[in-house]
């Protein structure tokens, strides 16, 4: 028998309680050992939990406890999180997390740790929530060399989109059901500005080119500026629109940026809808290999969180900890891509194609058109859209 615990009892927490007690059977099988839920850290009253009586305010209850082998950190934030991270990890215990933010900007540290003090430190739940993604990456396509990772990586914002999209909605009444549902965070600003995304983003960069990013040097543009009739004139140019968040690796380095994007309705990650996210990897030798699923919400993120409990138990004596890359390493300016570009501009079809010859501008229900560029970097765009009075320009996934 081994005792786990977990750190906080939001969303997360509670489903994985709920998780870990429904599968015991099948966890214990993929752990090799019986799992037994110590300790709940919660600081809020939980007196009418069927678990109120793991309940513990203090952290150094778990920290002391030689018995505790694994803890789930699902706190959030780097802030309590990290400080209980690097506790229990010195105390000898492995942890599990499903904190991006976290894992994003101290992750390289605590993996350090983790291999100083012979523990596991895994975070599987941290991206795409429920899709099994990071082991995948770093393990079944240990075969290849990445060159490319790019998805739909924030299930709020695609939540948001698809409402929009298909219902007509605006964004505030779109967001407000996100909430209602859970799948947003308590601030929404990290999902709608694409702040989570870029997380995410940094996460599966430093595993797959070997460079930890700061996600603070990621360009990220969020889905705020999206307007209803970005959606209707995308319909009209045969594409939908989605937050992407995309890495790729380059001659001297890689690049990673976030930006909503125009994906062309035949392309797979455009029929990836709701909460759902998806991810493409390319590798040298598989080619491109996309994964969907449930990226947010209550069980689809314990049920990664309650494997990585499993794992920990199972690599005891050979702990896990994927690679997050090493500190450095050269982040190509993102408007040096060279893709098509959506505008949108308040422009007639005659001065549209004196500055775009080869455009097809549509039109919708306001004054404005929409239309869709050759492949050029950023500054070339920007100083032929500059004879137009443009409101909107976001790239075209080719
Ligand atoms: N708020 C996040 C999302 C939760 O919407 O994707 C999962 O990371």
């Amino acid at each position: 028998m081994v005792k786990y615990a977990i750190l906080g009892f939001g969303t997360v927490g509670g489903g994985l309680a709920e998780v870990m007690q429904d599968q015991r059977e099948r966890l214990a099988a993929a752990a090799g050992d019986e799992l037994e839920l110590g300790y709940i850290l919660r600081r809020r009253d939980m007196s009418d939990s069927p678990w109120r009586d793991k309940q513990v305010r203090d952290f150094s209850v778990i920290e002391n406890d030689p018995d505790v082998a694994v803890v789930a950190e699902v706190i959030g934030g780097v802030g309590a999180a990290y400080d209980y991270s690097r506790r229990a990890i010195l105390a000898g215990k492995s942890v599990v997390s499903s904190n991006k933010e976290l894992v994003a900007t101290h992750g390289l540290e605590l993996a350090a740790l983790a291999r100083e003090h012979g523990v596991s430190y895994l975070f599987e739940g941290s991206v795409g929530g429920g899709i099994p993604l990071l082991r995948p990456l770093s393990r079944c396509l240990a075969a290849n060399r990445i060159d490319e990772v790019y998805g739909i990586l924030n299930g709020t914002t695609n939540y948001i989109l698809t409402a929009m999209d298909e219902q007509g909605q605006d964004f505030a009444e779109a967001l407000k059901k996100a909430q209602e549902l859970g799948y947003a965070e308590a601030d929404p600003t990290a999902d709608v500005e694409g702040v989570d995304a870029c997380r995410k983003t940094a996460i599966l960069a430093d595993m797959s080119f070997g460079y930890n990013l700061d996600p603070a040097n990621i360009p990220t543009t969020g889905i705020t500026s999206v307007a209803a009739v970005d959606l209707e004139l995308a319909r009209a140019l045969g594409c939908t629109v989605k937050l992407l968040g995309r890495a790729m690796r380059t001659e001297g380095g890689c690049r990673a940026f976030v930006q909503p994007h125009l994906i062309p309705l035949t392309h797979t990650l455009a029929s990836v809808n709701g909460v759902m996210n998806a991810c493409a990897i390319r590798g040298s030798a598989v080619g491109e290999v996309i994964m969907c699923g449930p990226g947010a919400g209550r069980h689809p993120t314990a049920s990664a969180v309650a494997a990585d409990i499993a794992d920990a138990v199972r690599h005891r004596n050979d702990p896990m900890i994927p690679d997050l890359g090493r500190p450095g390493g050269v982040l190509e300016p993102e408007e040096r891509l060279a893709t098509p570009w959506y505008v949108r501009a308040d422009a007639q079809p005659d001065q549209v194609r004196g500055v775009f010859p080869e455009a097809r501008p549509v039109y919708g229900t306001t004054m404005e058109c929409g239309f869709i560029t050759e492949s050029m970097d950023r500054p070339a765009l920007e100083a032929r859209a500059a004879a137009l009075d443009c409101r909107a320009a976001w790239r075209v996934l080719a």
